[in-house]
């Protein structure tokens, strides 16, 4: 179980002295006064346990309920193989083992009313994290007392960071001087608000700071590793020098694109930028070796703490919010090393 990371965003004017994200190792024990601890049953299920940021997620909130001493053989965690079919049927049986409490990241996060009623039936309170029920959704946990809540990240921030750190560069993305930022954009799960927000609001980082920008291609890569590196591949064969920038959703996408550009003898930082999301270790080591300009931290320590206590606050019969964020953090070269160490 790794300490939870209190990320704190340093704004762009102190980012030249000191560009690191300042961390907070010690959290508040959560009071687990009137759980009966040993006996407690949690269902977790995962869209899909091949996917490199969600593997991170859930065995940090096994290890950390662990922790908090909930049995393991007490915790059922299910792999719902990026089928929804396959989910639901995972949720029943959840309801039929008479968990005490859900966590779920869905597979379709749309899904969400359709599971809520079935646990809400079941008088079994729901912790949805990482992919966002919508507005309505939540509203209507609140409007009928309904015990649900979502705890994730707010990904216009991670999409912000993302255009922010091409702002930063010493030309702003416009490598070639022609007065525009050529990009491509590799898109996770486009049912995925992560996926809508992180390619709008990265973009639209740049728009904002009055830069002009035009988009060679935006293609689905699904998070997934070999399509963010067909994906790029196939870009470079035809776009070559136009590409200024590469955002990726991702890491995983972005790892996957690097290969490509590697392969294709550009160079990171000079002839291209290439940017993801999540902090891998495998990115932050290439931000460090200069093989990728950046990536956002998703910090998947504090949103699986922040969604164990939720799971808890719902046991001990207290008021829950109906939406947690947790906060990204920029990392780039100034302070890759520090993310990397902590991460370890
Ligand atoms: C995102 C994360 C991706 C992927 C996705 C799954 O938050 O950045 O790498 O794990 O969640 O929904």
């Amino acid at each position: 179980m790794k300490k939870k990371i209190v990320a704190m965003l340093l704004t762009a004017a102190m980012a030249t002295s000191m560009a690191v994200p300042a961390f907070a190792a010690e959290e508040a024990p959560i009071d687990l006064t009137g759980i009966d601890v040993e006996n407690t049953t949690i269902g977790i299920a995962i869209y899909q346990f091949a996917d490199n940021f969600m593997t991170l997620y859930r065995e940090e909130l096994v290890d950390y309920l662990v922790s908090l001493g909930f049995k393991e053989s007490n915790i059922m965690v299910q792999d719902g193989k990026n089928d929804q079919a396959e989910q639901t049927n995972q949720i029943n049986n959840f309801i039929t083992a008479g968990v005490d409490v859900m966590i779920l990241n869905l597979v379709q996060s749309s899904s969400a009313p359709q599971v809520t009623d079935l646990c809400n039936e079941a008088g079994i309170p729901v912790v949805y994290i990482n992919r966002q029920p919508d507005e309505a959704e939540s509203d209507r946990w609140v409007a009928e007392g309904i015990k649900a809540t979502y705890v994730g990240a707010d990904a216009r921030q991670s999409g912000t960071f993302q255009g922010e750190i091409v702002l930063e560069t010493a030309n702003k993305g416009d490598i070639n001087g022609d007065g525009k930022i050529s990009y491509i954009m590799v898109q996770g799960d486009p049912e995925n608000v992560d996926a809508q927000y992180r390619t709008e609001f990265s973009v639209k980082a740049l728009t904002d700071a009055g830069m002009e920008v035009e988009e060679l291609l935006l293609q689905r890569g699904d998070w997934d590793q070999a399509k963010g590196q067909q994906i790029v591949q196939d870009a470079l064969t035809q776009f070559g020098d136009q590409i200024e920038v590469v955002f990726c959703n991702n890491d995983a996408m972005g790892l996957g694109a690097m290969q490509s550009i590697l392969a294709a003898g550009r160079v990171v930082n000079e002839d291209i930028y290439l940017l993801g999301v999540d902090a891998l270790t495998d990115a932050l080591d290439n931000i460090i070796a200069g093989n990728y300009t950046g990536t956002v931290f998703n910090d998947h320590i504090s949103q699986a703490h922040e969604a164990a206590n939720e799971a808890i606050k719902f046991l001990k019969g207290e008021e829950v919010a109906p939406i947690n964020m947790v906060d990204y953090a920029k990392v780039t070269t100034d302070n890759a090393a520090e993310v990397l160490e902590m991460l370890k």
